[in-house]
């Protein structure tokens, strides 16, 4: 292995940023079209300490927030096997706002607001269903399930030119990305192939996001503003101390952090190897979570030690994809026991590995700055079984795919349905709320390792001015 430190005392600009490893060991290194593990070019963003304290507290803000960020960037909302079939129906509440996506007889899907055109009613309250018509529960009125206006309660009590308007559910943008579906509420929007970064798609061409099946499905509010939550998914430093039990498998120091445009970021971190910080942080033998991974993998010689993990699992997972049920022809052997962590602008992560993805979201409130609508959700292909412990999903999750799987709605304090590690981070955060609203703060200082929050905010900033 090389020593990781030379090689920053190397590159001393891009300290943190250029983790490399050294794959000759590897037997059976591919070559992948598309280079995922390359470089983005570093972006600076300066070593100011960060003031703007009001922006996770100030309800102006937050209205500023809905009208300029989630009135107009593109917002991932779900996936294409959430509403699988014709008249599959999902919903989505983004702050004040509410939509729905409609699978159409054609297989199209269509977007439009979830509020009825006489007296504003929200026609549905349901997250995912089927149906041919939305029936206002008010006054009776009702849409096709393209929007269209199909029912008047009693049209002959209006007069002729109160019902002169535009009555039909006003549409939603919609577009797909690897099976992922976006929304975006300005009608005039650039498309989304604008807004998510050419590179960003190209690193992430071998994941088969759009064969994914939703498994775990949790919605729950944090009591913290959604950026104060956010920001603590797109950065690792903190993994060492709050997660300390990921020391001896995950190594969260030597990451390859890459920055693209409009706020999309990747980081590269090395899983199934320790954090190399400290010496104690080596185990002994080998972690339960590592076996768990070989064993799914069909390695037959255990490693002794944990530097034969990654290696043994590259040449395992080639070996018996077919009994795996993946196809890693299009991984390179990095992809195969690396995680990588992903920003989605404004307010998503993906952490992922080549067979799922914890897709996790923080939503604004539609009022009130002090409240995150967090979304835990996680995808795997279909019938695999092991995903990194992290991901929290349960044993008896269904991986078939077969049913669309209801979302779980989760009082604030029920933190055991979060899995452990995101349960510590729940737990945790709001003490962060509580501290960055207080005199004695006077704004955040970023470590390297931090670097995508400085770019979150350079993104925020320039949708906030317009
Ligand atoms: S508000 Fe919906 S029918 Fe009256
Ligand atoms: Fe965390």
């Amino acid at each position: 292995m090389k020593d990781p430190k030379r090689e920053y005392a190397d590159n001393p600009a891009g300290k943190y940023r250029f983790w490399t490893l050294d794959y000759e060991e590897y037997p059976s290194k591919p070559q992948v079209a598309g280079n995922a593990e390359r470089k983005a070019p570093v972006m600076e963003f300066g070593t100011a300490r960060d003031e703007d304290k009001n922006r996770y507290s100030d309800a102006a803000v937050l209205r500023r927030e809905i009208e300029q960020i989630w009135r107009k960037a593109w917002v991932i909302v779900g996936h294409v096997n959430d509403i699988p079939r014709p008249n599959n129906f999902m919903k989505a509440d983004i702050g004040p706002d509410s939509v729905l996506l409609v699978r159409q007889e054609d297989g199209s899907i269509r977007g439009m607001h979830n509020v009825c055109q006489h007296r504003g009613t929200i026609l549905v309250t349901q997250d995912f269903g089927s149906t041919k018509k939305f029936v206002c529960p008010f006054h009776g009125w009702a849409w096709n399930n393209d929007g269209a206006l199909a029912k008047i309660m009693k049209p002959e009590t209006y007069q002729k030119s109160a019902l002169c308007y535009d009555l039909d559910l006003p549409e939603v943008r919609v577009a797909e990305w690897k099976g992922w579906l976006f929304v975006n509420l300005d009608i005039d929007a650039a498309p989304l192939e604008d807004f998510i970064p050419q590179e960003f798609r190209e690193v992430n061409e071998a994941y088969d996001f759009a064969k994914m099946v939703r498994v775990v499905d949790v919605r729950q509010d944090w009591h913290i503003n959604w950026k104060t939550a956010m920001e603590a998914f797109v950065e690792a430093y903190h993994l060492e101390a709050l997660h300390p039990q990921m020391n001896p498998f995950f190594d969260a120091y030597d990451a390859q952090i890459d920055l693209y445009d409009n706020g999309f970021a990747r980081t590269i971190h090395a899983n199934l190897r320790p954090t190399p910080t400290q010496p104690s942080y080596r185990p002994e033998g080998l972690p339960d979570e590592c076996k768990v991974f070989l064993g799914e993998a069909g390695v037959e010689d255990m490693p002794a030690d944990i530097d034969g993990v990654r290696p043994a699992l590259i040449v395992a997972k080639r070996r018996n994809q077919d009994r795996i049920g993946m196809d890693y022809s299009g991984f390179s052997d990095e992809q195969l026991v690396d995680n990588w962590n992903s920003s989605i602008f404004p307010s998503c992560t993906f952490s992922y590995v080549p067979e799922g993805v914890l897709v996790q979201r923080w939503w604004p409130h539609p009022h009130d700055p002090r409240i995150t609508r967090y979304y835990y959700q996680v995808y795997v292909m279909p019938g695999i079984q092991e995903v990194p412990s992290y991901m929290g999903v349960p044993p008896e999750a269904d991986r078939s795919g077969s049913k669309v799987l209801a979302r779980t709605y989760a009082d604030n304090g029920d933190l055991g349905i979060l899995g452990p590690v995101l349960a510590q981070d729940a737990m945790f955060i709001p003490r962060v709320q509580q501290g960055v609203e207080s005199l004695g703060f006077k704004g955040s200082v970023f470590s390297d390792q931090e670097i995508r929050i400085r770019q979150f905010y350079d993104a925020y900033y320039r949708m906030m001015e317009g």
